[in-house]
C-alpha cells in the first residue's frame, strides 16, 4: 500500500510574503487531509517562514534543490544539513529543468541524492525524457540511464527515502500532459527497473510520481492508474485552489494504492 503523495514544486516564484499567504490558504484549505501525502517546495528564501506558517498542519517542505556536501567553500550552494536546520524534509533532485539549463548529470545528481539521505532527508528523484528522446525511440533507454546512475549505490534500505518522479520534458509547463496510458506505461516500467536494480520490495514500496502539466481537470484520471502514486506539481501548485483540488482528487477504484 502506497499513501499518496501529491507535491507542489513553487518554482523561481513568490515572495516571502506571498508564500506565506499561500502556505496558509493551503493549510487552512487541507487541514483535514489525513490519507495523502502534502509536500510544498518553495525557493530557498521562504522555507523558514513556510515551515513556520505550516506547522500543524498536515504539509510537509522540501526544497528545490541542494549541493552534495555538508558545508565548505561552495559559494552560493545550500546542503542538505542546511535544508534539515530549516526544517525541510528532503529536497527536489534532478529536475528537468536543472538537468537541461544548468547542465547536471546523472552522476553529479546521485551525489546529490546520496548526501539527502546521509542527512537523513528524503530525495524526490526526477527522470523523464524529452520529446526528441520519446520520438527517435530512446526514451527506454534514457529512464533507464536516469535510473541506473541517478540511483547508483543506494542500498534497498536508503531507497524507502526516496521518492521517483517520472515528468517527461515535453509535458513539462506546456500544458500538454502524457495521456493516463501513456504515464501509466513510463510508470510501469519504471516499477521494473526498481526491481531490476533492488529487489521486488524497493519496486512495490517506492513511491513514483507523476509530473507535466498536472492540472484539477487531470489528475483524477493520472492517480487512477494503478502505478501513479501521486503527483508533483508546477504551475498550479501556485494557485491555492487549484492544489487543494489536486490534492483532493477523486478516487474511482479504493485500495488502489
Ligand atoms: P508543470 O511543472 O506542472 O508546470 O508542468 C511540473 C514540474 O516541473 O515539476
Amino acid at each position: 500500500m502506497r499513501k499518496p503523495i501529491i507535491a507542489g514544486n513553487w518554482k523561481l516564484h513568490k515572495t516571502v510574503e506571498e508564500s506565506r499567504q499561500l502556505i496558509k490558504a493551503l493549510a487552512e484549505g487541507l487541514k483535514d487531509v489525513t490519507d495523502v501525502e502534502i509536500v510544498v517546495a518553495p525557493v530557498f528564501t521562504s522555507l523558514e517562514s513556510v515551515v513556520a506558517a505550516a506547522k500543524g498542519s498536515p504539509i510537509a517542505i522540501a526544497a528545490q534543490n541542494c549541493y552534495p556536501a555538508p558545508s565548505g567553500a561552495f559559494t552560493g550552494e545550500v546542503s542538505p544539513a542546511l535544508l534539515k536546520d530549516v526544517g525541510c524534509i528532503g529536497a527536489i533532485v534532478g529536475h528537468s529543468e536543472r538537468r537541461q539549463l544548468f547542465g547536471e548529470s546523472n552522476a553529479f545528481i546521485n551525489n546529490k541524492v546520496q548526501a539527502l539521505l546521509a542527512a537523513d532527508l528524503r530525495a524526490i528523484f526526477c527522470i523523464g525524457e524529452t520529446l526528441d528522446e520519446r520520438e527517435s525511440g530512446r526514451m527506454y533507454d534514457i529512464l533507464t540511464m536516469q535510473v541506473k546512475e541517478g540511483l547508483a549505490g543506494l542500498t534497498p534500505e536508503q531507497m524507502a527515502k526516496v521518492v521517483v518522479a517520472y515528468e517527461p520534458v515535453w509535458a513539462i509547463g506546456t500544458g500538454k500532459t502524457a495521456s493516463n496510458e501513456e504515464a501509466e506505461e513510463a510508470h510501469a516500467f519504471i516499477r521494473g527497473l526498481l526491481q531490476g536494480n533492488f529487489n521486488e520490495k524497493v519496486a512495490e514500496n517506492t513511491p513514483i510520481l507523476y509530473g507535466g502539466s498536472v492540472k484539477p481537470g487531470n489528475v483524477d484520471g493520472l492517480m487512477a492508474q494503478e502505478d501513479i502514486d501521486g503527483v508533483l506539481v508546477g504551475g498550479a501548485s501556485l494557485v491555492a485552489e487549484d492544489f487543494i483540488r489536486i490534492v483532493r482528487f477523486e478516487r474511482t477504484e479504493p485500495a488502489q494504492h
